[in-house]
């Protein structure tokens, strides 16, 4: 089953508090309402692009977590481009939808492990194994994910 945290579950970024122990913040985001989403399917067997967010909903420098299939994935506008990746860092699983972002990358929150939001690779510890990434597209206001 395929389900979205609704607006109130936006992962603002956190500006200011690199590193920081937001594990509090990170709690009350998740355990809010949870909504079904519409599932497109497109494409083949193996693999579908689901619709996960409008363009709207995600400002350039900004970043929003979605669930799919129980998956948590951080959707990021990179300049108007947008990635998607695992949002459970590697380290030990803080909520990078809510970290620093800074052009391509983003800082996790807990501990400052660094990733490339393009590719999911590591660009500083205390992570050492990269992240899941997902194909985006954009179609018309809806962006998609291939799960
Ligand atoms: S949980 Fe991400 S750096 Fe520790």
């Amino acid at each position: 089953m395929i389900f979205m945290i609704p607006s109130a579950g936006f992962c603002a970024n956190s500006k200011g508090k690199r590193g920081a122990d937001l594990r509090g913040l990170w709690t009350e985001a998740s355990i809010d309402k949870v909504l079904p989403i519409t599932r497109s399917p497109i494409g083949d067997t193996m693999s579908e692009f689901v619709r996960v967010a409008s363009t709207e909903d995600i400002p350039a420098g900004q970043a929003r977590m979605v669930e799919v299939n129980g998956k948590e994935i951080a959707i990021f506008n990179v300049g108007g481009s947008f990635h998607a990746i695992d949002n459970t860092c590697t380290h030990v699983g803080g909520p990078l939808c809510e970290g620093e972002i800074e052009g391509p990358e983003v800082t996790c929150p807990w501990h400052g492990a660094v990733f490339d939001v393009t590719s999911g690779d590591v660009l500083g510890p205390p992570a050492f194994e990269r992240l899941s990434r997902y194909n985006v597209r954009v179609e018309g206001s809806d962006i998609e994910i291939e799960v």
